[in-house]
């Protein structure tokens, strides 16, 4: 087997707050091979931002404290490497695009000068090659007449094209790995999936990794090869895409998947998962989805369960799981 691209061990990530200390990600272990799409998917709060965040150390420290084992990319641990080689890494070998493409771009530089500044900072390229190299890139990502369009500022294109330009700029280094860190969540239904289609084709065309944060199983269901669920800064579960859709394991997957709206169903109500993410100053002893959980027992609450590799791939992390058949609550 190849090595993994990326092979995170034991990211754990603290925040000093003025109410004492918090722990947003709790050694979270997980691999990302070349050319693969692994889905990170958790409530609001669960830690997936702060995940890439950390991968990338672009969390201020303090408050932040990001620790682990290691953070392996491509062979070389990130975890102590200086800040000087990390900002040679962050949008040349690893790349990320947000949730917000607005902010993002700046509002007084035209989407093609934007561009060329990527280039600059992470290619070889000069002269009149950057300007084609733009438009070549505006095109890669389906915007139409890019000849035109590269001297338009941002506010002249809809969100999605926004977004578009966005991964134009991500992707302008080829980046041997891409996080996205929720990319369609500003955009409407159509719009989204538009933007996934693209995200998975790049990266089948450039051979790249994807790292896909949602909060949105729907969303990771076409494009990932793997997912990895995440519930108050711990894996919960980790399986292959098929996998988990046939038969999600760990009751937190579950509900997540029954809180997912069905196109052209319309239910009276939304199977809303009861309670609300724990504060993470103050998370119970044991599995922390267990005060939410309708299958939990005394057990659950003494200690958070180990994550349990399953026979085939993948791991949970849930004792019922493993000790006793999980039925449907009527
Ligand atoms: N600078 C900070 N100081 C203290 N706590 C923080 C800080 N940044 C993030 N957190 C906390 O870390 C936790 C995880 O946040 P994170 O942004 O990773 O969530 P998320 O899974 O990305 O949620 P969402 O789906 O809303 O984007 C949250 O409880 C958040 O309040
Ligand atoms: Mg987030």
């Amino acid at each position: 087997m190849s090595p993994a691209l990326l092979d995170v061990a034991d990211l754990t990530v603290r925040f000093r707050t003025p109410s004492g200390r918090l722990t947003a990600v709790d050694r979270l272990s997980f691999q990302v091979a070349a050319g693969e799409t692994l889905a990170i998917v958790g409530e609001s709060g669960c830690g997936k931002s702060v995940t890439a965040m950390a991968l990338l150390r672009l969390l201020k420290a303090p408050p932040a404290e990001i620790s682990g084992t290691h953070v392996r990319f491509d062979g070389t641990d990130l975890l102590p490497l200086s800040e000087r080689a990390m900002r040679d890494l962050r949008g040349n070998r690893i790349a990320m695009i947000f949730q917000d493409p607005l902010s993002a771009l700046n509002p007084v530089q035209t989407v093609g000068t934007q561009i060329i500044e990527s280039l600059k900072r992470h290619t070889a390229l000069r002269g009149a090659a950057l300007r084609s190299r733009a438009v070549e890139l505006l095109d890669l990502v389906r915007i139409p007449e890019p000849q035109r369009r590269v001297d338009d500022f941002p506010h002249r294109f809809s969100g999605g094209m926004r977004q578009r330009v966005m991964i134009a700029i991500a992707i302008a280094a080829r980046p041997a790995l891409l996080i996205a860190d929720e990319p369609t969540t500003a955009l409407d239904v159509t719009v989204q999936a538009q933007i996934l289609k693209l995200l998975v084709s790049l990266q089948r065309e450039f051979g790249m990794s994807l790292v896909l944060i949602s909060h949105d199983l729907g969303v990771v269901a076409e494009t990932a090869d793997r997912v990895l669920v995440m519930y108050a800064g711990r894996k919960v579960e980790e399986r292959p895409v098929a996998d988990l859709f046939a038969r999600p394991l760990h009751p937190y997957t579950r509900a997540l998947m029954r809180a997912r709206p069905t196109p052209g169903v319309t239910r009276a109500f939304l199977d809303e998962i009861p309670g609300i993410v724990p504060s993470l100053a103050d998370l119970p002893a044991g599995c922390a989805f267990a005060p939410r959980c309708g299958f939990a027992i005394d057990a659950c609450r003494l200690r958070p369960p180990p994550l349990e590799p399953l026979a085939g791939a993948g791991a949970v992390a849930c004792i019922r799981t493993h000790h006793a058949p999980v039925e449907e609550p009527a």
